[in-house]
């Protein structure tokens, strides 16, 4: 027979305290509890660096080729296949239990020499030809692909607005319908993702892509090609104008269209914030809670990514370096001796605060 004072000993031991409670909280666990996929992009520092790697593995349920399925990453040379880094992280994930997003298959950015150089007949047979092969070496392996990435670029001054490149200049805006059917012919089971940039801001380019976006989505749903995501990048900047619940009220009404949303590539540009390190991160950090409470609460989001975890390993940091500056940016949850930041917190804070949907099991890596 259990004393009364024995049941109650026992209750407080097996009780972890608040502080217990968040630390072995993880932006992975928090996310799940309430329907939610958190994830990063991981590229080979990961592999050199044993200690990141484990942040990934602790942290996150999903991760997301940052380089290694990008074009020019597969294809330096229009002779060679470069399927080395991408495989190493598809057999990680594997290895790790996790889940995994391709990016990106179709970008007008970041086009090799090789293939400008192509007549646009050329171009539009690469295009097919490495749709088929990539697709197909992954097929059943991944969560979800971006098919097409940043179809949007007013400064390339197109008509509608279109980004240029090899792809625009082949094809017109019809390769973004021609890339998501051929992929969807080849692998029936990964969700295909249009991705898009800066729709997260107020500024000029931010009003000018998110109803273009929100068309292009239309358009493609009334034509019946096979769309069943929009990943909207959200890379928030501290400079730019920006609003917020003008800004999930856009998510809300892509959401309404039937397609899941992904907050696919999340970090902040904390160029406008105090140069002291505790005042930026916690500017980071509010800035940070207060746009993901707000996208978070819509139950058509379903994941959302870091663009890597430790500012250590930032794009932003490439971009300080190669501009000869001296302050290096803090945009991510994890600092650069992979120590937690508020932004972890904030995110944790801000994942705790959706309305809950229904606990979501730590997918594993299975085949859709
Ligand atoms: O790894 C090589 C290194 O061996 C070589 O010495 C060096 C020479 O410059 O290049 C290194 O590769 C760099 C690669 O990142 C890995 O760090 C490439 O130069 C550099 O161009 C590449 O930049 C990436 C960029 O996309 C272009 O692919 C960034 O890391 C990556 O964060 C950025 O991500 C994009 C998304 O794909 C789309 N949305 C915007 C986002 C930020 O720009």
């Amino acid at each position: 027979m259990i004393s009364r004072r024995q049941l109650l000993a026992g209750a407080a031991a097996s009780a972890v305290s608040p502080a217990l409670a968040v630390e072995q909280e993880t932006l992975a666990s928090a996310a799940a509890k309430v329907g939610l996929i958190f994830g990063a992009s991981i590229d080979a520092a990961a592999f050199a660096h044993p200690a990141y790697l484990a942040l990934y593995q602790r942290e996150t349920q999903m991760y997301v080729t940052d380089v290694a399925m990008k074009f020019d990453w597969l294809r330096p040379t229009q002779d060679t296949w470069n399927f080395g880094p991408a495989d190493e992280i598809v057999a990680r994930a594997q290895a790790d239990g996790k889940l995994l997003r391709g990016h990106t298959l179709i970008w007008n950015d970041n086009a090799p020499a090789w293939l400008k150089s192509l007549s646009l007949r050329e171009i539009e047979r690469v295009f097919d030809e490495h749709i088929e092969r990539v697709v197909a070496r992954y097929a059943g392996r991944l969560h979800s692909w971006d098919v097409v990435n940043e179809p949007f670029w007013p400064m390339d001054n197109k008509p509608g607005g279109w980004r240029d490149g090899p792809w625009f200049a082949a094809m017109g805006a019809g390769y973004v319908d021609r890339a998501f059917r051929r992929v969807a012919s080849i692998d029936p089971r990964v969700k295909l993702t249009l991705n898009e940039a800066q729709c997260d801001n107020d500024s000029d380019w931010g009003r000018s892509i998110r109803p273009k976006l929100r068309a292009l989505v239309e358009r493609m749903q009334d034509k019946g090609t096979p769309l069943h995501a929009v990943g909207l990048q959200s890379h928030l900047q501290s400079q730019m104008p920006r609003n917020y619940p003008q800004f999930a009220a856009y998510v809300s009404q892509l959401g309404a269209r039937g397609v899941e949303i992904y907050i696919s590539e999340f970090d902040v540009n904390d160029m406008a914030f105090p140069a002291a390190a505790a005042d930026r991160d916690a500017a980071v950090a509010l800035l940070a809670g207060d746009f993901l409470t707000r996208v978070a609460a819509i139950p058509e989001v379903k994941l959302v990514v870091t663009w890597q975890l430790s500012d250590l390993y930032s794009w932003y940091r490439d971009l300080a370096i190669k501009a000869g500056m001296s302050r290096m940016p803090r945009p991510l949850p994890f600092g650069n001796t992979l120590q937690p930041k508020a932004m972890r917190t904030a995110m944790i804070e801000a994942f705790r605060k959706r309305p809950v949907l229904g606990y979501v099991e730590p997918q594993t890596m299975k085949r859709y």
